[in-house]
C-alpha cells in the first residue's frame, strides 16, 4: 500500500499504532512494536503512520543548503523503516546500507523500490545502544524510542 491511499480494512485489534506502543514496554520490549506494525501493513489492516512516501523534508532541506554530494562514500541509515530516506540518500550519490529491526519493513522496502541500489538489511539490537565508533556517515530523521540519540545525527 503506498502512502495516502486507504487500508484494505480497519486496523486489526489491537494493531494500530497507539496500542502496540501501550503494550510494547509493559512486555520489557521497547522496539517490540514496529514488526507488528509493519505486518500489519503489508497485510493492509494497519498503517505506518510516519510513511510518507517521500523522504523527510528536514532530510532533503539539509541535502540541499549544503549542498550534500556523496561521491561514492558510504552512508549508513538507522531505522530506515520502508526506504524513502535511503533511496534519496543513494541519490545523492552515496553508497547506502540501509538498515532497520523490522524483517516486514526491510521487505517492503526491497519490493518498494526493485534494484535499487541500497544495501537493506534487517538489524538492530533491542534496546542496546549503537557503537558511535561503527557508525561512518549516518542519517535518521525519525528516531523512535528504540535507537539511542548518540546513534542519530544528520
Ligand atoms: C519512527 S520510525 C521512522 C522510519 C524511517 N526513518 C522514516 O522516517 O520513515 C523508526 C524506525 O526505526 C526502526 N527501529 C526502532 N528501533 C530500532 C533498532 N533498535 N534497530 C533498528 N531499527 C530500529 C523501526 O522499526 C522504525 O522503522
Amino acid at each position: 500500500m503506498s502512502a495516502g491511499e486507504e487500508p484494505a480494512a480497519p486496523p486489526a485489534p489491537g494493531a494500530e499504532p497507539g496500542r502496540l506502543v501501550a503494550r510494547a514496554p509493559s512486555a520489557g520490549d521497547p522496539t517490540g512494536w514496529f514488526e507488528p506494525l509493519y505486518a500489519a501493513a503489508e497485510e493492509g489492516t494497519a498503517v505506518v503512520p510516519w510513511d510518507r512516501g517521500a523522504p523527510h523534508w528536514l532530510l532533503t532541506a539539509w541535502a540541499e543548503r549544503k549542498p550534500l554530494n556523496g561521491d561514492g562514500r558510504r552512508a549508513l541509515v538507522v531505522g530506515c523503516g520502508l526506504g524513502a530516506d535511503a533511496e534519496y540518500v543513494a541519490g545523492r550519490g552515496f553508497a547506502v546500507l540501509a538498515f532497520d529491526i523490522s524483517a516486514s519493513a526491510i521487505r517492503a522496502a526491497r519490493r518498494r523500490f526493485p534494484g535499487s541500489a541500497v544495501d537493506y538489511q534487517v538489524a538492530g539490537q533491542r534496546g542496546r545502544p549503537f557503537p558511535a565508533a561503527a557508525i561512518p556517515d549516518r542519517t535518521n530523521t525519525a528516531a523512535g524510542p528504540g535507537i539511542p540519540a548518540r546513534a542519530v545525527s544528520a
